[in-house]
């Protein structure tokens, strides 16, 4: 039977996305069928959508996805009919270290994704979602969550008493956040909104900091921690907090970097790096197994996502403006 899917047609901006059809095939071995009931919005979602990394041929986008599992094909045993899941961003990086580069594999970039009332993957395609979380709660987790999870503990080794930084109150800063207290770490979050501020700490942030106002924030950063500098930094702005960063961070600190929002490249002070003996490591979210033992974490701690505004499947180009605003707190999802 066919079902609603968004195609963003060859190039990708606004006015190239448009409601199509498309059938999911019945399960074969090792594959399982999905019907989606959400996705949530990524910065590299938005990229194929608007145009600014516009795919080359049609292309079903949206890297993140939730649903319930209505058929599986011969072999499968991990999944039953009924269950939910939530799809994964890698599906052939399934443990280990990474045996890719880039996002050929990606789901809603090189190979199509979860934007769709359909669809039938193989199973490494989707882990079980989190107990008891809504579908639209569990779309939040493919790529944000995974990605603030992988930096601070599977590649961190965070631990109590460890003091992180998170940037901004988007979805990766707003789940490192919650990861970092969720081990009993110190939080110093950013925001260049002082109403956003304090949500930070109604959360359980133990220092806000408007990175607008106080340009310098990577000196006030280490005052607050009595001039050690944090433990981890979740680096999402880029060339223009790079800098800033580098200073807060303790000697032998860990800097993950992974975000883009202020451009894709500038200078770095590498004796800066070398004196502080730093660790600056790429990030490109995670595997299946992180995954996994993410929302294991989840389930052993009532857990729940910051979810700031959702919008119908159909309304995807909104959505998007929506994020482009920067008005949003923590994550966008879309309903079907
Ligand atoms: N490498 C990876 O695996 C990976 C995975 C996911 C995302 N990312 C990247 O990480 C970045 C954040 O992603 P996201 O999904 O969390 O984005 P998002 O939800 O769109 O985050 C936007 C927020 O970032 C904050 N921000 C903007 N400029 C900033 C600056 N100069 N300093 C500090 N904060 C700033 C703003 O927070 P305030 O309004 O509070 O100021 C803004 O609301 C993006 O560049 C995305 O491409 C990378």
């Amino acid at each position: 039977m066919a079902h609603k899917a968004i195609v963003v047609n060859p190039g990708g901006g606004y006015d190239n996305v448009i409601i199509g059809v498309r059938e999911a095939a019945n399960p074969k071995e090792g594959e399982i069928t999905v019907r989606m009931h959400a996705n949530s919005l990524n910065y590299h979602d938005f990229a194929v959508v608007s145009g600014m990394w516009g795919p080359v041929e049609p292309r079903i986008p949206m890297a993140d996805g939730a649903g319930e599992v209505i058929a599986v094909g011969p072999g499968v045993s991990e999944f039953s009919v009924g269950d939910r899941v939530v799809s994964t961003f890698f599906p052939t990086w399934l443990a280990g270290t990474p045996p890719v580069e880039g996002f050929a594999t990606v789901p809603g970039d090189g190979i199509d994704g979860y934007a769709r009332e359909t669809v039938t993957k193989h199973v490494n395609a989707f882990t079980h979602a989190p107990i008891g979380w809504s579908h639209t709660e569990a779309s939040t987790l493919t790529t944000a969550a995974l990605t603030a999870w992988r930096a601070l503990i599977a590649d961190g080794a965070l631990k109590a008493g460890d003091t992180v930084l998170v940037q901004g109150t988007g979805g990766v800063s707003i789940f490192a956040l919650q990861f970092a207290k969720m081990v009993g770490a110190k939080v110093i979050a950013t925001s260049s909104s002082d109403t956003k501020l304090e949500r930070l700490g109604a959360m359980g942030a133990d220092y806000t900091l408007n990175y607008r106002t106080t340009p310098d924030w990577g000196q006030v950063v280490r005052e607050l921690t009595s001039g050690r500098g944090v433990d981890h930094v979740v680096e999402v702005g880029g060339p223009a907090t790079l800098e800033q960063s580098m200073i807060a961070t303790r000697v032998g600190g860990h800097i993950s970097l992974i975000g883009i929002l202020t451009g894709l490249g500038g200078e770095v002070s590498i004796v800066t790096a070398l004196i502080k003996q730093l660790r600056l490591q790429g990030v490109l979210v995670g595997n299946r197994a992180q995954q996994q033992d993410m929302i294991r974490a989840i389930d052993a701690n009532g857990m729940l996502p910051i979810i700031d505004r959702c919008f119908p499947l159909e309304e995807i180009v909104e959505a998007f403006r929506y994020q482009e605003s920067n008005r949003h707190f923590g994550k966008i999802c879309l309903e079907m």
